[in-house]
């Protein structure tokens, strides 16, 4: 018996679009594109690493709904997030003559996503756009909410994440869990940090069925997959339909994640944004624990389910205090106001604040194994 589907609707200001999941609906897309964007022409983008495993079936899937389809293969690192990328993908979107109702899917994880989805939102003033992610942080997170960007250089030579991009809602979002099956295990492990995040902020339940499943979820057993591809999405889908535009409460998606940029700035370390996420996140707890919004054995909670998924709690090596304070306070500059961050008042529940110590921030680094250079 074929899995049931799982439809969750967003409401989005200019129109709604749903997130469809079900195990082994990549064999379907050309059914799901057909139905919100019908045409003869579309674009696949595809995360190069696996095109040969994926980028063929969705094409014959799309060519049985009748598209005659470009694909382009793309890097899926970060520092091939640019201009040049999306300009690559003007150019076979207009050698394939593809027009204003042509549809462009994106089958990939984040880069991808955010790469192709730029380019529908800017391709003829926008053309319509779907995600099929491919890892669990897409599902569950970037492929939701209508974000797509590239990064620049900054003058100094600074990274400038997604400093170029657009709010460009897609017309669907099409998730196959099944499709996680070919994922580096210490990429799922990295979404898994962010549905830990999830869990923080929104919904305590979801960390106990978490750590009750994480067994389980490790080794993708697909019904616990969907259940909790299904309930972080809910969460993200509450709250970027509440702030599309990100200006209120949708910065508390960034939950340990100020933290996270700032050691993601000393790429020496070698670790991915989720494990990254995973070590903000036990920074933010402490510094919750500190502040006295958090009481010491919730805070365990949280790192016990980390720590369970195998994620890191600490730097894998000591990082100077001053140097990752520096680069918050790059990211307070560049907001242009005190630092802020998300912080847990409970399991379950957030607050974006500035009221905290500076001390405590230091405090927060120290637990997480930064370390106080003496100077002589
Ligand atoms: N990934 C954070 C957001 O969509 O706002």
């Amino acid at each position: 018996m074929p899995a049931a589907r799982t439809t969750i609707t967003v409401s989005a200001a200019h129109a709604g679009y749903e997130v469809l999941i079900e195990p082994g609906l990549l064999g379907r897309l050309g059914c799901c594109v057909a139905e919100v964007a019908p045409h003869s022409r579309a674009l696949l983008a595809v995360d190069e690493q696996i095109a040969d495993r994926y980028g063929h079936r969705a094409k014959e899937s799309l060519k049985t709904a009748g598209f005659t389809t470009s694909t382009v293969p793309l890097p899926a690192r970060e520092s091939d997030k640019t201009l040049h990328a999306v300009e690559a993908l003007y150019e076979v979107m207009l050698e394939g003559r593809l027009e204003r109702g042509s549809p462009v899917i994106a089958l990939g994880g984040g880069i991808v996503g955010d790469i192709a989805g730029f380019a529908a939102a800017t391709y003829l003033r926008g053309v319509p756009f779907l995600p099929v992610p491919t890892t669990l942080l897409a599902m569950v997170d970037s492929a939701i909410g209508g974000k797509t960007g590239v990064n620049v250089t900054l003058p100094g030579g600074r990274l400038g994440k997604n400093l170029i991009g657009a709010f460009w809602q897609p017309k669907a979002v099409v998730v196959d869990p099944q499709l996680l099956e070919s994922l580096d295990v210490r990429d799922f492990r990295c979404g898994l940090a962010e549905c830990v995040k999830y869990a923080v902020l929104a919904d305590a339940s979801l960390l106990e069925f978490l750590s009750d499943n994480a067994a389980d979820l490790v080794q993708l057993q697909m019904d616990l997959l969907v259940t909790l591809i299904e309930r972080c999405v809910r969460i993200k889908v509450e709250i970027v339909e509440q702030d599309e535009r990100d200006t209120g409460r949708r910065t508390l998606l960034n939950l340990g994640h100020t933290f996270a940029h700032a050691i993601e700035a000393h790429q020496h370390l070698d670790l991915r944004h989720g494990e990254a996420v995973s070590i903000g996140l036990a920074a933010a707890a402490h510094l919750a624990v500190l502040t006295g919004r958090l009481k010491s054995d919730e805070r365990t909670r949280i790192t016990k389910v980390l720590e369970g998924f195998k994620l890191p709690l600490r730097l894998p090596q000591a990082v100077e205090v001053d140097q990752l304070l520096n680069a918050m306070l790059y990211d307070k500059k560049a907001s242009g106001g005190r630092l802020r961050l998300v912080l847990p008042t409970g399991l379950g529940t957030a607050e974006v604040t500035d009221d905290f110590p500076g001390s405590a921030v230091q405090d927060a680094w120290m637990h997480v194994g930064a370390a106080v250079v003496a100077r002589g």
